[in-house]
């Protein structure tokens, strides 16, 4: 018992500066409260929701935290973002690469709306090889042996019906996480994925769903019974993957989907 309770409150990221993109809300400001929890010196949220970002800052509280406002898929954004964070607090050793967004709720490839894909595929797809590009590079400057964290989906493991561009955008990031692998290790830098199934997020609210619409649909696909997936879960699995208790994983994609039916991952 006192063994299980001393691993428990282990921290697991003591010292550690990380960045957190799309830390503003959902499974972001999520991770970001937990690496605070977990004794990092620093957590830096990049995002676009200024107001939201500064306020969970603050609440992390600013000695600890700070909001950056960056678009993800903007080069420069992220570069100075980089550079302030290393300025800053003197290091940078983890990114969660976390920003995503969701198009369009019920279109096919039959009626695939190009300027939606476009926008998706910039954000998810553009803006993860843009901060994997910065951070891997800073990291390599510094010499940093680093642990990168991108957020993909079970999208990548299933199949789903709708959302093509998002799916793709998806495939995108793990294609990336699984390249930048083999090509990072010789730095010492991991870099690993995280992919959870469907959770109650602004990003899902947006589409109109409530938790209980969401949970009847995600339920009979789910071999897990009782548990509902929440962001806090899902910023566990990045923490392990942040952390040195992933010591000698790399490439990896962890999938946070309760046993999703169906998946082929
Ligand atoms: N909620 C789900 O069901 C679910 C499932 C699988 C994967 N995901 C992925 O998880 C990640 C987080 O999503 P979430 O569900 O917490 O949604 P969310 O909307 O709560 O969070 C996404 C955050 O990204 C930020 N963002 C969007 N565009 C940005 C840009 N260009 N630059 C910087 N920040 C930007 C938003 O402002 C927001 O704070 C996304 O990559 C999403 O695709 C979500």
């Amino acid at each position: 018992m006192a063994d299980t309770q001393s691993i428990s409150l282990k921290k697991k990221l003591q010292g550690k500066v990380a960045i957190v993109t799309g830390g503003a809300g959902g499974i972001g400001e999520a991770a970001a409260r937990l690496f605070a929890e977990h004794g990092a010196l620093a957590v830096v949220i990049a995002d676009i929701q200024a107001e939201k970002g500064q306020s969970v800052a603050e609440s992390i509280g600013l000695q600890r935290c700070s909001y950056v406002q960056c678009d993800v898929a903007d080069e420069e954004q992220v570069k100075s973002m980089v550079e302030w964070t290393v300025k800053t607090y003197g290091g940078l050793d983890i990114m969660f690469s976390n920003a995503g967004i969701l198009g369009s709720s019920d279109q096919t490839i039959l009626d695939l709306d190009l300027s939606q894909y476009d926008a998706v595929m910039r954000v998810n797809a553009r803006g993860m090889a843009v901060c994997v590009k910065q951070v891997a590079g800073k990291m390599t400057e510094l010499g940093t042996k680093g642990a990168i964290v991108c957020t993909s989906s079970a999208v990548v493991v299933t199949a789903v019906p709708t959302f093509p561009d998002y799916t793709m955008s998806k495939h995108a990031v793990l294609g990336l996480v699984r390249a930048a692998s083999q090509q990072l290790g010789a730095h010492g830098i991991r870099i690993n994925c995280v992919s959870p199934s469907a959770l109650m997020t602004p990003l899902v609210a947006k589409g109109g769903l409530t938790a209980g619409d969401l949970q009847k649909m995600i339920d009979p696909w789910t071999s897990l019974k009782g548990v509902a997936l929440t962001a806090e879960h899902v910023a566990e699995a990045a923490l392990f993957l942040a952390s040195d208790e992933s010591v000698f994983i790399t490439g990896h994609n962890l999938v946070v989907d309760g046993g999703l039916k169906g998946s082929i991952g």
